[in-house]
């Protein structure tokens, strides 16, 4: 972990008991009860929706003989379960929402390991998500080996007023090679490649289906001739963000899988029916599961 970037300022303070700390948007504060039960956390799986969360923490209970499901009480922004070590939340769509629930997220997971850097490094954390192929069909499961913004630079936000901070998207490598072989051999089209995360679903996204629309289609082949040829695989909208978010603590494990639901070099629309895009999403969570099941029993 990289000490100097952590908030000791504000976290040991908590730490130490002098105030507690209010997760707000989760509906917890660190002198509650309810979080004894999470202190054992060796994993931390983010995903979009909270639909999806509720399916995960159930599907992990099943695999664990039934182990109990704990849920933290406020769920108008954001759905969250533990069960069995593994902290299920969802982040909502697109950076400042995923940003909030990660920054919360590290502010508990401090105060649950009592700020002890070699119980935190153990944490795995993972994004579980959907995208836009680039090359590549629906249906294809993408490892993030960088997240990069739609111009292809880090992840980065005001600082000191005048100022920009850049973050370091890189995924760490020997984890998305482990999340790729957890899953080999099991019929589900995996690729490793760099991933987009657009600011926007369409404009950042340089579609042309947007209500607001920037491009032409010369435009936007362009841009997604440029970043496949720069190894990008898949288009989403928090990676860059969360590994940035990540690798600033100096988090060894942590990945980004996603299923793409379209490839972008052939349109703009998500026309896949119903079944195909439960098809697709569940892959992306059968990769995760095969590598969760792998790593932590
Ligand atoms: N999610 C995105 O951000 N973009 C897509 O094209 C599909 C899913």
């Amino acid at each position: 972990m990289r000490d100097e970037s952590i908030n000791h300022a504000f976290l040991d303070g908590v730490l130490a008991g002098e105030y507690p700390d209010v997760y707000y948007h989760f509906g917890v504060a660190s002198g509650d009860g309810l979080m004894d039960a999470l202190r054992d956390v060796r994993a931390i799986i983010l995903a979009g929706s909270g639909d999806r969360i509720v399916e995960f923490a159930q599907r992990w209970s099943a695999l664990h003989d039934g182990a109990p499901i704990v849920a933290l009480p406020k769920e108008e922004r954001f759905v969250t379960r533990y069960c069995a070590g593994v902290l299920f939340a969802s982040h909502g769509m697109g950076m400042p929402s995923a940003s909030i629930a990660v920054q919360e997220l590290l502010r508990m997971l401090y105060f649950l390991k009592g700020g002890d850097h070699d119980a935190m490094a153990d944490v795995f954390w993972a994004r579980v998500g959907t995208s836009g192929g680039v090359g590549l069909p629906g249906g294809t499961v993408v490892v993030t080996t960088e997240g990069v913004m739609a111009d292809l630079r880090p992840y980065r936000l005001l600082q000191g007023g005048s100022g920009e901070y850049w973050f370091d998207g890189t995924f760490p490598a020997d984890v998305a090679d482990a999340v790729v072989a957890a899953s080999a051999g099991r019929g589900i089209p995996v690729e490793q490649g760099r991933t987009v995360a657009g600011n926007e679903f369409f404009l950042e996204q340089f579609r042309l289906d947007g209500a607001i629309c920037m491009e032409t289609p010369e435009s936007k082949t362009a841009w997604l001739e440029w970043i496949h040829a720069q190894g990008v695989r898949n288009i989403e909208m928090e990676g860059a963000m969360l590994a940035g978010y990540l690798n600033h603590w100096g988090f060894p494990k942590f990945a980004m899988i996603c299923a793409t639901l379209l490839d972008r070099l052939q349109g703009d629309q998500v026309t896949a029916s119903k079944e195909e895009l439960h098809l697709f999403s569940e892959r992306s969570g059968d990769v995760l599961f095969h590598y969760l099941t792998t790593t932590l029993g």
